[in-house]
């Protein structure tokens, strides 16, 4: 008999120790080593048959586009890039409670609606907590096969056995090997259920969709290694006190990374939502001093977002500043650059940032946005409702040019928009652009003459 190996893990980030070490010398994280057995030998074997090891001529190599499969959600498709390819493996991680299993029984009911078998596998939940679930959302197919288990063993034999045309895991951290000794959820059974039920996937060409837990810090529970083995990350994402979920790709062998797909979370399961913009800027205030609206860019998706700003005197030695949805680092960064570049004396005052709506907003090109916002609230004046903002803003207060300029004027214009402060560098660019009163600011100096 072989002798198993073991090897020490930590069981935030996976890094692999062959000794117990007190710190992680990846996630600095103290006293999470555990020792596991390191897969069987047989089963790192098998992966080795499956990839037989002749090399090919690169013209020889069958250009197959894999074939797609439409969800019958366009926001998870675009995510994907158009489709589920045959034999990926896509992860999906998110918050416990995020909608995760929702949004996976309603793209399998829509595939088993169109006549595929689809089988859900799901370690979490009881087969009648599923069916209350599925009824809520009015999910109803033949073709939809549950399967409450946790062995790893017994699921590849029901794949097998069902020759199901898609398979969803959920979650991947209850899958458990009874080849491995250690507990359910550990870094190593992790690693192991994810190898091999991709590897399944990419033998059979069935594509298996795994749902994945995230710890507090926000990344998918145990290992960042699961992240590297399959081909797709999605992150479902979003806020509790709000309906709105945004699934982001991550990492997509097979399509664009960083695109969204927005939906809203009703009371019979997640609704699409095509037109994000004006779900985003629904509730805000006209004429309300403070309120500014930028374009964002999400994937090649822009998204208008009204950024808020209350600017009130302090009564603390320390003034506050809080940002929510923005980076609170830029946001600080913009304070000192608008008190000393424009004189407003921002230094003894409070001031709180907001995306509203709860989206988060991560690029220098809504800086001048927030500057605006900032100066509005400041000065007690509202910024003309129908002007879009947008610029990255420099210590010197210049205004630098933005990417996809023109994407993000269509966007404004097409939500009745009618003018624009941009950078003066990219307002050069090439015309094309639907007729708005369009205002080139090359500096903060200027963006105070044209804000009001
Ligand atoms: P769930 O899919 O169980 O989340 P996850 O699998 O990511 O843990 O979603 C649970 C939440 O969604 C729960 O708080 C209830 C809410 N929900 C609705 O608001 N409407 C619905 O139709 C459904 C099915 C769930
Ligand atoms: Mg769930």
């Amino acid at each position: 008999m072989k002798k198993s190996k073991t090897s020490f893990f930590c069981q935030h980030c996976g890094y692999m120790s062959p000794k117990w070490l007190g710190k992680c010398p990846s996630c600095n994280g103290w006293n999470c080593f555990a020792e596991e057995l390191v897969a069987a030998a047989d089963s790192v074997g098998s992966s080795e048959r499956f990839f037989d090891g002749k090399p090919l001529p690169i013209d020889e190599v069958p250009a197959t586009e894999g074939e797609r499969t439409p969800t019958g959600l366009d926001e998870v498709d675009r995510v994907l890039g158009g489709g589920i390819v045959a034999g990926s493996a896509i992860l999906i991680g998110g918050e416990p409670g995020i909608g995760k299993s929702t949004l996976m029984l309603q793209v399998m009911t829509n595939l088993a609606q169109g006549s595929r078998k689809v089988l859900y596998v799901s370690g979490e939940e009881s087969a009648a907590q599923i069916k209350l679930r599925a009824d809520r959302i009015g999910a109803q197919a033949r073709d939809l096969f549950l399967l409450i288990e946790v062995s790893l063993e017994k699921i590849l034999d029901q794949i097998k056995k069902i020759e199901p045309a898609i398979v969803v895991i959920d979650s991947i951290q209850t899958v458990y090997s009874a080849e491995l000794m250690s507990a359910p959820g550990s870094v190593g059974q992790v690693r192991e259920a994810s190898s091999r039920l991709i590897l399944a996937a990419k033998k059979s060409a069935v594509p298996v969709f795994l749902i994945g837990h995230v710890t507090k810090d926000g990344s998918i529970a145990g290992p960042k290694v699961l992240e590297h083995m399959v081909d797709t990350v999605l992150y479902f994402e979003g806020d509790s006190g709000h309906a709105y979920r945004i699934i982001r790709g991550i990492k997509n062998r097979f399509g664009p990374t960083n695109e969204i797909g927005v939906f809203e979370m009703r009371d019979r399961g997640l609704a699409e939502v095509p037109n994000p913009s004006a779900f985003f800027l629904a509730e805000r205030p006209e004429n309300a001093p403070g309120s500014v609206v930028v374009t964002s860019l999400e994937g090649t998706r822009p998204i208008l977002v009204e950024i808020q700003s209350l600017v009130s005197p302090s009564n603390l030695g320390m003034p506050r500043r809080t940002a929510i949805g923005v980076d609170h680092n830029r946001v600080s960064l913009l304070v000192a650059v608008l008190d000393k570049i424009c004189g407003l004396q921002l230094g003894g005052s409070d001031i709180f940032i907001n995306a509203a709506g709860g989206v988060r907003v991560d690029e220098p090109a809504v800086d001048l946005g927030i500057v605006s916002a900032m100066a509005s609230s400041f000065l007690d004046r509202p910024v003309d409702p129908r002007t879009v903002i947008l610029g990255e803003v420099g210590l010197t207060g210049e205004v630098r040019a933005v990417s996809q300029m023109e994407a993000r004027i269509k966007e404004a214009a097409r939500m009745g928009f009618t003018r624009c402060l941009i950078p003066k560098t990219s307002a050069a660019q090439p015309p094309g652009l639907p007729k708005m009163d369009i205002r080139p600011i090359r500096s903060l100096a200027e963006l105070l003459e044209n804000l009001f």
